[in-house]
């Protein structure tokens, strides 16, 4: 179910009980998104008597209403004629008043969903497990992202449901699974970020790290390029090798993503390492701060090993995956840079994805 809203801080207490035992996905109106977000209903909640909440509203609708048959349902604020009027020519499906009982707006809601999916039986794949965690994953990514972008806070809320999400996908399905799905992502950006924290739970998991660091270490390998929402489009998509100049702006994303999350309270130390760090080499020659040898914490060498590996293996419209033994056999190359005993035991995981 997705939820619109241009009510401040998440909505309504409705919303919980609206979305009892279902995948849900508040969207404040306000939040500028770029992927569409597909659920078989779309609930809106918003104030249809302001200009700017209807402007949104439109194009947010344009944006995530995927198929014509996806059922609107609106949560109006008053009763008038004139709201209900300006709520069919938004393409309502169904209006209920914000007052009803709680009960009879979740029994309208489940009873369009019931009606959606059952026009669509067999017009689609149900979609696997895994391809539901991977796009909540990317929805919470996405979100983290988003919140940079707008010099915002991350939501460590959103930050937190993405770890767990990866963390049980690879604990149910093998690494390879969950790769096979995220190649799909066309964002590039997401995409890597997705493949990354997939094979550090993956990684984790075979190190058999406490539950607790997994899920911190999932969070900083979903947030280690999160510099990246501050590099230009035309840099981050380019299909070709980058110029010096445009390689150096690349670079600087590690300290640029360090820098916004140092300000934000309640982030974890592990995760600012993690995002300053990943591309520091045990030889001295990475960057942003040239460390050295014991100065990159093992949780980071993880993060570095998974990221170069992920870089190889990323699908791309004019690049398929590189076979993982032979992206193995470039990681092993990196000789000095990369932690032998952790490259051996990654090998467990390049197995895996397979
Ligand atoms: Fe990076």
């Amino acid at each position: 179910m997705l939820i619109l809203t241009d009510r401040a801080k998440g909505g309504l207490a409705i919303y919980d009980f609206l979305t009892r035992g279902r995948r849900c996905q508040v969207v404040p109106l306000h939040q500028a998104q770029a992927q569409p977000l597909k659920h078989p209903i779309i609930v809106c909640d918003v104030d249809i008597g302001n200009m700017t909440s209807v402007r949104l509203l439109r194009a947010a609708l344009k944006l995530h209403r995927v198929d014509a048959d996806i059922p609107v349902l609106f949560l109006t604020r008053d009763s008038s004629h004139l709201t209900a009027a300006l709520a069919v020519s938004l393409d309502a499906t169904e209006l209920v008043y914000c007052n009803d009982r709680p009960a009879a707006i979740h029994a309208a809601a489940e009873r369009l969903i019931s009606a959606y999916q059952s026009r669509n039986k067999g017009a689609t794949r149900p979609a696997s497990v895994t391809e539901a965690r991977a796009s909540d994953a990317k929805s919470a990514l996405a979100s983290c992202f988003d919140a940079v972008k707008r010099g915002e806070p991350v939501s460590t809320a959103e930050l937190d449901r993405g770890a767990s999400v990866i963390l049980g996908a690879i604990k149910q399905a093998k690494i390879r699974s969950w790769l096979d799905v995220v190649w799909q992502f066309d964002d590039v950006t997401y995409q890597h970020c997705l493949l990354v924290a997939g094979l550090v739970a993956a990684f984790s998991l075979k190190w058999v790290l406490a539950s607790d660091h997994q899920h911190l270490l999932l969070q900083a390998a979903l947030l280690h390029d999160v510099g990246k929402a501050r590099i230009p489009p035309h840099i981050l998509n380019k299909s070709g090798p980058l110029s010096k100049p445009e390689m150096d702006l690349m670079r600087t994303h590690a300290e640029l993503g360090h820098a916004m999350l140092a300000g934000q309270h309640g982030i974890s130390p592990v995760i600012l390492d993690v995002v300053r760090h990943h591309h520091e080499y045990l030889d001295g020659s990475g960057y942003p701060d040239r460390l050295q040898g014991r100065q990159i914490k093992d949780y980071v060498r993880m993060v570095t090993i998974c990221d170069i590996y992920a870089a190889l293996i990323e699908r791309r419209p004019y690049k398929a995956p590189m076979p993982p033994q032979q992206a193995l056999a470039v990681l092993t190359d990196l000789g000095a840079k990369l932690d032998r005993n952790l490259l051996k035991s990654f090998e467990a995981v390049v197995a895996d994805s397979g």
